[in-house]
């Protein structure tokens, strides 16, 4: 199975579930592969942001390798679940997809809130806080995702 983590700028949200997901296979030991990319190019072939890369380290996650890339048509044909971490990304996901192509695209956080699923805030004009805050999401989101697939 192939997952994508999608965000705006693939250096805050998006990279910190691929590497926390990365983690995930490892521990369930699934037969996964993990990616992410933005909807936006705007941080194209950057890494992560400090505090991201940061946060993740707090938690021993190393996230300090990737780098920034822009989503492609291609993604929908070569990814099975593409998880996205909010209502604009999700928009936005949708509108460069095929229709039949849609349901694999996913608010990640509806793994743990089907209904009414909030997104994963956009920490990106805010403090380090705002990283813990959304590690922690993710750490949830992705557990949930790595049970789901280990129980299949
Ligand atoms: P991300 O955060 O989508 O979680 O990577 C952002 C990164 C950069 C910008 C916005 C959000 N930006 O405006 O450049």
């Amino acid at each position: 199975m192939r997952i994508l983590m999608v965000c705006l700028g693939n250096i805050c949200r998006s990279p910190l579930a691929e590497g926390i997901m990365q983690a995930k296979a490892l521990e369930y030991n699934l037969n996964i592969e993990v990616d992410s990319a933005g909807t936006s190019g705007w941080h194209e072939g950057e890494h992560p942001d400090r505090r991201a890369t940061q946060t993740a380290s707090k938690y021993g996650v190393n996230i300090s390798a990737q780098r920034s890339r822009p989503l492609s048509t291609s993604d929908f044909d070569q990814f099975d679940r593409i998880y996205v971490m909010d209502h604009q990304n999700l928009a936005d996901a949708q509108a460069m997809a095929q229709p039949h192509h849609h349901t694999k695209i996913r608010l990640i956080l509806s793994t743990v809130y089907p209904n009414n699923t909030p997104a994963v805030p956009d920490p990106y004009h805010g403090g380090d806080e705002g990283f813990d805050n959304v590690f922690h999401m993710l750490e949830q989101a992705c557990d949930q995702i790595a049970r789901e697939i280990s129980q299949r």
